[in-house]
């Protein structure tokens, strides 16, 4: 029988991306994963159990060992820096982190508001930038702060574009470009290494193949 992997999947956005390269990759997945509720579901068959977290989460759960594997974006690892190997990109669910704001509006010279939900990527970037920045961290929502007055401009991920445009935002700056990655526990790949091989070569010969 093979080792027991578990895999901790990111609700939202990705999810549907990496269920579906996951099934082109040739795992059999059950019907729960259309629709349900289920924080965890187990795939007896692929001697697999899929743990469903928040997407900011997913290096944690890696990282402590209770998932030997994760699927997160590329904002996540920059924010998060957990200790975890990043060993595919998956080349799934991309999209770019930019900076925003209402257009031609008046920036304070000093210290301007900056509204985000990745406090750390925002502070770094803003840093390198040679500027000093309050930042407002958020969890949501981040293109109503400028509209409403909370702050001067927003960092936060761009994929289609609807939001900013729909909202009457304009793209500033691109800071940097996101996909997803397969992530790994350092102990697990020492432990696991021969099952975490099968799983990164069966995902490497299909990435590419699902947008
Ligand atoms: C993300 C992001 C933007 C939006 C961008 O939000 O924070 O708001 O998607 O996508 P678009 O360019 O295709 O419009 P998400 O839906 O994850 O929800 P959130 O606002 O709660 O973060």
């Amino acid at each position: 029988m093979s080792q027991f992997l578990t895999i901790a999947m990111p609700k939202g956005r990705i999810f549907e991306d990496a269920v579906q390269l996951l099934i082109k990759a040739g795992y059999e997945l059950p019907p729960e994963f259309e629709d349900s509720r289920k924080l965890i579901i187990d795939v007896p068959n692929e001697n697999i159990r899929f743990i469903l977290a928040k997407p900011m989460d997913v290096p944690t759960y890696v990282e402590h060992g209770v998932a030997d594997i994760g699927i997160a974006g590329k904002d996540v690892m920059l924010e998060e820096k957990r200790d975890v190997y990043e060993v595919l990109d998956l080349n799934i669910s991309r999209c770019y982190l930019a900076v925003a704001g209402l257009p031609g509006a008046k920036i304070k010279d000093v210290s301007p508001k900056v509204a985000t939900k990745y406090p750390n990527v925002a502070s770094t970037y803003f840093r390198e930038q040679g500027e000093q920045v309050e930042i407002i961290k958020l969890n949501g929502s981040i293109e109503l702060a400028p509209l409403i007055g909370l702050a001067d401009r927003i960092v936060d991920i761009v994929s289609t574009g609807r939001t900013l445009k729909e909202n009457g935002l304009v793209e500033l700056e691109r800071i940097t470009d996101i996909t997803s990655r397969l992530i790994v526990n350092p102990v697990s790949y020492r432990i696991k290494d021969q099952r975490i091989d099968e799983l990164v070569n069966r995902l490497s010969n299909v990435v590419g193949s699902v947008i």
